[in-house]
């Protein structure tokens, strides 16, 4: 049985309706596969405030539906100032979020903030926005994300 307080870590795209509530979606789907839920609290939010309050992008929606992940219910919210406090990782989905969370982010919250692929796998790569793009997109998100949840539920044993 662990005695460890659970890893908190927030995922952050720009929106919160397109790749970071897949990511909250998916790692939420592997970390109870793997009968861990009681080691991590798993959140996301966006840099920026247009959605807050809808549901995730019908296409996110979908692509989480057809592997077997239901994220309707989840809600778009902007990350705030607490939350550079009470998570312990904060993970951008691209070079820009990046930009935006090290820009918001108090100094001793900056070592929280990680590029997540790069810190889940060592790839120096994004995760790209499929929000002007077509459903295949949504699929490549998808992929991406779970192979990298896997490798970062890996990195807390
Ligand atoms: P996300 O995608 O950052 O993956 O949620 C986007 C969703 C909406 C917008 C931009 C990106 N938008 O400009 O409304």
């Amino acid at each position: 049985m662990s005695e460890k307080p659970p890893v908190k870590i927030l995922f952050v795209c720009l929106g919160n309706i397109c790749r970071s509530p897949l990511a909250e979606g998916i790692m939420r789907a592997v970390v109870g596969e793997a009968g861990r839920d009681s080691d991590f609290v798993i959140d996301s939010a966006g840099t920026g405030g247009w959605h807050v309050g809808s549901a995730p992008d019908p296409r996110s929606i979908a692509v989480a539906a057809r592997n077997g992940i239901d994220i309707a219910a989840q809600r778009c919210r902007r990350i705030e100032p607490a939350d550079f406090e009470s998570f312990d990782l904060i993970l951008a989905m691209d070079r820009s979020n990046l930009d935006d969370l090290l820009a918001l982010a108090p100094a001793p919250a900056r070592p929280k903030v990680h590029m997540f692929l790069a810190y889940a796998s060592g790839q120096d790569k994004e995760i790209g926005d499929p929000y002007y793009g077509g459903a295949d997109g949504f699929d490549r998100a998808y992929r991406i994300i779970r192979d990298a949840s896997l490798s970062l539920i890996d990195r807390f044993t």
